[in-house]
């Protein structure tokens, strides 16, 4: 379907041609006085100083032309020159019913080119925890991801562990402090190495943190780390096998703590999966005379005349032949131009990564290893703050732990979904069910308290409001849902069937009014949190429509109203309402129970 804005826009648009001004004129926004209209067009004032007369003449000609139009109820040309616009009852509803009809679109139409799509994102390092600076990548990915799927577009999660970096180093060289005996350290060994690994999960937790503790004192510890990473990047036989191993217990503790986040990745790969790719990138940017030494490093330079500040070399190799996360990020767009031909690449990281990515785009841009319309785009997230203003921290001080995280929100989750319960004598619900639902709404608290805020900025990670069922998140937008699912269930209870095509009456209220207008506002909305990779803009509107939903709800009388036909329309805007809200969490990787 057309947005409601371009159909409005090409009914004002049409008078303002007739009258012999420019087309360009007819541009219709929302009000920005609510109060007064639901539309505007401040056309006239801008033709006004085109054709030298006063903005009202034109403005009073424009509203003349669109009096009789059925689309709306009132035209007003306003001094000095606005035009003030509100939507015929009949045509809004009209509008409405289409998009009920469109079952699981509701208006918003699929993109006719679609594109192929890469989001890098969740970006987890193997042998190391999942903490909470991981957090955000995956919540704002899986959007990025779930919102250009339903946009039409072949979308393509990948993980992309970290694992070809020092931490593989070190985890090597405490293995290899305290079990030097293992036949991964012998180097003459030719034979096949064990399948069982050499460390437990719990192990392996406690051997990088110490690892890289040491690494910190002890300069020697660090070297044998650094070189232990080198001989794994150029494939010694027993620490490739170490990698394997570490992969095989780490990934599964991955996946399920990303399931837990209802995250999931297309793609498994890693830093390492582009390391074949390495070599001939290598050779190719030496060869093309993009590669250069410097002070023993191989660089490309990726500096600009137009740079505002400075922008370092992009570094390819360093001085002892080690590959960088910049290596292996331009190997993997090589790998990923091979396997994929993307239109776009999206990356997720936090600010810091910032320098990072302009130097391996532009090196991949210069070098031509990415194609010329390949899009690389950077999504930059803020920092999840504490209540003091810092980095969100545990108790005493230490990086929190993603499950640690979790678990404390479903514990407070379920304290209030209890309180919640016994205050409205729920007594049937089981503890079972009611830990089930404090799950969903925990996640819902989570990730609608990170998604509503602008990516870019930092966020302080409030647990109290976060899972509040009252003002901007998850579980009020839950709680509305839930709300209208009680009343569906309720009508169907009292024997009717739900309204699935019947078209909806014009609205009778204010507040019912209110409510299609925000709905007739999805496709737009969806489009343009498509455009711009703003989740937050889905949130924003979620939000206003569960106001709106409940601004009906409390004035009017759903199931007591005696005009059959009406309480059917009621019903069937109810369910677009849901529908739509569902649609929307369901893009920013939750859902909603049945009740709580
Ligand atoms: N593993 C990285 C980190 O923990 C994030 C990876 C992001 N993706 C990428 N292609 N560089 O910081």
């Amino acid at each position: 379907m057309e947005t409601m804005m371009n159909l409005i826009t090409a009914e004002v648009t049409k008078v303002f041609v007739e009258n012999g001004y420019d087309a360009g004129y007819g541009k219709v926004t929302l009000s920005n006085r609510p109060d007064l209209c639901e539309f505007q067009c401040n056309g006239a004032m801008a033709a006004a100083k085109e054709h030298k007369c006063a903005p009202f003449v034109i403005a009073d000609k424009i509203a003349e032309g669109l009096k009789e139009n059925p689309m709306f109820e009132s035209v007003e040309s306003v001094k000095p020159g606005f035009l003030n616009l509100k939507l015929a009852p009949e045509y809004l509803a009209g509008y409405v019913s289409g998009m009920k009809k469109d079952a699981g679109r509701f208006g918003c139409e699929k993109a006719k080119n679609p594109k192929t799509i890469i989001v890098d994102y969740g970006g987890p390092n193997v042998a190391k925890p999942l903490h909470v600076g991981h957090l955000r990548s995956a919540i704002i990915g899986e959007s990025i991801k779930r919102i250009g799927r339903f946009m039409g577009h072949k979308v393509i999660g990948d993980v992309h562990l970290g694992d070809w970096g020092l931490q593989m180093g070190l985890v090597i060289v405490e293995l290899k402090e305290r079990r030097p005996e293992l036949v991964y350290f012998d180097e003459n060994y030719e034979g096949d190495y064990p399948k069982e690994p050499p460390f437990t999960l719990a192990e392996l937790e406690e051997i990088y943190p110490a690892a890289s503790a040491k690494s910190k004192t002890d300069e020697a510890y660090k070297q044998a780390a650094l070189e232990a990473t080198v001989e794994m990047q150029q494939g010694r036989r027993g620490y490739r096998a170490i990698l394997g191993h570490l992969l095989a217990v780490s990934v599964p503790d991955l996946k399920r703590n990303y399931e837990n986040l209802n995250v999931s990745f297309d793609l498994w790969k890693g830093e390492s999966d582009a390391r074949d790719y390495i070599p001939s990138m290598v050779q190719k940017l030496k060869d093309e005379g993009y590669a250069y030494m410097s002070e023993g490093a191989l660089v490309v330079d990726v500096k600009e005349e137009t740079d505002a500040k400075e922008i370092p070399p992009c570094i390819i190799l360093k001085s002892d032949g080690a590959s960088l996360y910049s290596t292996t990020d331009l190997a993997t767009i090589v790998m990923r131009m091979e396997e994929y031909l993307p239109d776009r690449i999206i990356y997720l990281t936090d600010a810091r990564q910032g320098m990072h990515f302009i130097q391996v785009f532009r090196c991949a841009r210069k070098t031509g290893l990415a194609a010329p319309d390949t899009d690389l785009v950077h999504i930059i997230f803020g920092t999840m703050n504490g209540k003091d203003g810092k980095p969100f921290k545990t108790r005493d001080g230490g990086v929190m732990r993603l499950e640690a995280l979790l678990s404390e929100i479903n514990a407070e989750m379920l304290k209030k979904i209890k309180d919640n319960q016994n205050e409205k004598a729920q007594l049937d619900i089981s503890d079972e069910e009611a830990e089930e639902t404090a799950k969903i709404v925990a996640l819902a608290a989570l990730k609608y308290g990170d998604l509503s805020n602008q990516a870019g900025k930092d966020y302080i990670f409030d647990i109290d409001r976060f899972t509040s069922f009252e003002g901007n998140t998850g579980p009020y937008i839950l709680y509305t849902i839930v709300r209208i699912k009680s009343i569906l269930n309720k009508y169907v209870s009292g024997g009717d069937d739900l309204p699935e095509n019947a078209a909806l009456l014009a609205p009778r209220s204010v507040s019912e009014k209110e409510l299609m207008l925000v709905l007739s506002r999805f496709n737009a909305m969806m489009e343009n949190a498509y455009e711009e990779n703003a989740p937050h803009k889905i949130c924003a509107f979620i939000y206003e429509l569960a106001n709106a939903f409940n601004g009906f709800y409390h004035e009017t009388k759903i199931l007591a109203e005696p005009d059959e036909a009406v309480k059917a329309s009621y019903i069937g805007l109810l369910m677009l309402t849901k529908d739509v809200l569902e649609a929307c969490i369901d893009v920013l990787g939750f859902s909603a129970p049945e009740r709580m």
